[in-house]
């Protein structure tokens, strides 16, 4: 098994042990709830509005702001930006990937980089919808979602700059080399995993944008003049199923990269799985945070994925 599938697994089988810890042991939680192991654990789990206020005074320690956020994106347009770019170098000019490219390629995909191993529609394809991605989101960031005074771990703001590097990574891993279609000419690869992926990337990337705009109008209204600071009930559209529809549009944007890779490529199921269990686990802190502070909070609603979970 190779280097990335295992990083993914790792941190997929990390987060659903957490998940399963806080959702289904109220009692170990009762019992180690002083255990300054388990408050590290319950810090690093948790940001933003779902982070405990009353927590030790060395934890605020390694506080960074949540706003922050955009840094995560900003890395991700360079980083993925330039690997789209050194891609298209390599199929449409017949150039190869700088040295250092393949070294780390081959220390993550576990195989030997040659110039015949040329990215096809699907690589070109993923690389070229996680950048459009990631400048949506950081323009997001900047210029829709309003922050509040929340804070993540400084473990956790290092984990999302080095996340969308190895991400990018991922990305050029999970190209099925193999597959004779590679050699021909780009739109003679098109098929339906490509336009169904296409269909599913368009849909669930408006959902996630309608779902932080009605979360930022919480704090604007309709004027866009910021008012209020405090965290709301948000209500339409997908809110009605779900606490967290912007998450559940994080993980079918992931799905749909999948799709986009034929379904076949069993590197980038590892990522999504683990972005199912983070935004799970996410999502049912997100929704336990709504129960506790809002009475009439709706109890229909899931928290992650409609009518399931
Ligand atoms: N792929 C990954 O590993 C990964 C990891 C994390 C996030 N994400 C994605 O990044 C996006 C943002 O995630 P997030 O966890 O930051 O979302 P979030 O906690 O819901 O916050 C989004 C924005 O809405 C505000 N907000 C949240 N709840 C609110 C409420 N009840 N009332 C008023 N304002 C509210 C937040 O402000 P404050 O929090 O400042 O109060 C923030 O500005 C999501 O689409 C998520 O899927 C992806």
């Amino acid at each position: 098994m190779c280097v990335i599938v295992l990083l993914w697994l790792c941190l997929a089988l990390g987060f659903l042990l957490a998940l399963l810890i806080h959702k289904f042991s109220p009692r170990f939680q009762t019992k180690h709830e002083q255990n300054p192991l388990f408050l590290i654990f319950q810090d690093l789990i948790r940001y933003g509005k779902t982070k405990q206020c009353n927590r030790d005074y060395w934890l605020h320690k390694l506080d960074v702001p949540k706003r922050w956020f955009w840094h995560f994106y900003a890395v991700s347009v360079v980083w993925n930006g330039l690997l789209l770019v050194l891609s298209l170098h390599l199929k449409l000019q017949n150039q190869s990937y700088p040295q250092w490219l393949t070294y780390f390629l081959s220390f993550l995909c576990g195989m030997q980089w040659n110039e015949s191993q040329v990215p096809q529609l699907s690589t070109l394809l993923v690389q070229l919808f996680l950048w459009s991605h990631s400048l949506r989101r950081l323009l997001e960031c900047l210029f829709v979602s309003v922050y509040s005074e929340g804070v993540i771990h400084m473990a956790q703001y290092m984990f999302g700059i080095g996340y969308y590097i190895i991400l990018g990574l991922t990305v050029i891993c999970s190209n099925n080399f193999l597959d004779a279609k590679g050699f021909g000419s780009l739109f003679h690869q098109l098929d339906l995993g490509h336009l169904s992926g296409t269909a599913l990337f368009i849909s669930a990337s408006l959902l996630q944008h309608s779902s932080l705009v009605t979360l930022a109008m919480l704090r604007t209204g309709n004027s866009g003049t910021v008012k209020t600071f405090v965290h709301g009930v948000p209500h339409g559209g997908w809110f009605e199923l779900v606490s967290c529809p912007h998450y559940f549009a994080e993980l079918l944007i992931y799905i749909s990269l999948g799709l986009v890779f034929g379904g076949l490529s069993l590197t980038w199921w590892t990522v999504v799985s683990y972005v199912l269990f983070n935004q799970a686990l996410a999502a049912q802190l997100c929704q336990e945070f709504y129960m506790t502070k809002f009475e009439g909070y709706p109890r229909h609603r899931y928290a992650f994925i409609p009518f399931v979970l």
